[in-house]
């Protein structure tokens, strides 16, 4: 596969938008995040926002002269091309200046029935696109009042990212985002999410080594506001947030950004 280059820190912060805002609060909503983001936050934080595909363009337009602001997908089709009415492809995305892209939200997972198997098809083709996978993994609440938690994380990133090479896999993220803490509310403890990212980390160890577990971004994501970043990003495996409803308004994002050590 094509070369492209390793994200420099592990430390990222992205806003997940959904299916949220039409064009004008987009636009705003972007333009008051990087005035803030060039008014409040002087250090080197790394933040990728995921807008509905229809306000990408905008997006990489309004946050150009922002190099610490990337703009991803929410999504891609696993096809590279051709007769697959409405998909949007990997190398579209690309084409019109993402970086990343989401594979396997678990919106994605339980509302369009997405497998791992497909998933991890997405990937492939996101990565010879050039684009860094962010790829989503969590659990229920059933699973883990059941146990499981531990076995549904392994089987998820096993099946869909083990597959990879060494340079491959160096070039996707992980986001934990146990389904139960989506949009309810409900906050992992920090020690629960630390517990997991750790567990991750060690999954990728075995797998590829330390070097690159040391180097994966792992971020959490799940009911991540401002009031509780602080307390899980400084857990020593959790690199950032995913961040969904907080990301819709500019003051709770930005102040969760300034949260990232
Ligand atoms: P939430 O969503 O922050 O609204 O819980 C997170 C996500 O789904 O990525």
């Amino acid at each position: 596969m094509p070369c492209i280059n390793t994200p420099m820190s592990r430390k990222i912060v992205a806003g997940n938008w959904k299916m949220n805002l039409h064009k004008e609060e987009a636009h705003a909503l972007i333009s008051e995040i990087t005035g803030m983001l060039n008014d409040e936050v002087n250090s080197e934080k790394k933040v990728i926002l995921f807008p509905p595909f229809l306000y990408i363009g905008a997006a990489v337009q309004l946050c150009h002269g922002d190099h610490r602001i990337s703009i991803g997908g929410q999504n891609c089709s696993d096809k590279s091309n051709g007769a697959y009415t409405g998909e949007i492809s990997a190398g579209m995305l690309k084409s019109i200046g993402c970086k990343y892209v989401l594979i396997g939200h678990s919106e994605r997972r339980s509302y369009f029935q997405e497998t791992d198997l497909l998933l991890a098809e997405k990937t492939n083709v996101a990565l010879k696109n050039l684009l860094h996978p962010v790829y989503c993994i969590g659990e229920t609440l059933d699973q883990r009042n059941s146990g499981d938690h531990f076995d549904v994380i392994r089987k998820q990133i096993t099946k869909g990212l083990f597959h990879l090479n060494s340079i491959e896999f160096e070039k996707c993220l992980i986001a934990y985002e146990p389904v139960w803490a989506i949009g309810t509310g409900l906050t992992a403890t920090s020690a629960q999410a630390q517990e997991m990212h750790a567990y991750i980390r060690d999954l990728i160890r075995n797998k590829y080594g330390n070097e690159i577990a040391e180097n994966s971004t792992i971020l959490y994501g799940g009911s991540c506001n401002d009031q509780n970043a602080e307390e899980l990003f400084q857990q020593p495996d959790v690199d950032g947030g995913l961040i969904g409803g907080a990301s819709l308004k500019s003051r709770s994002f930005i102040n969760i950004i300034k949260a990232l050590p």
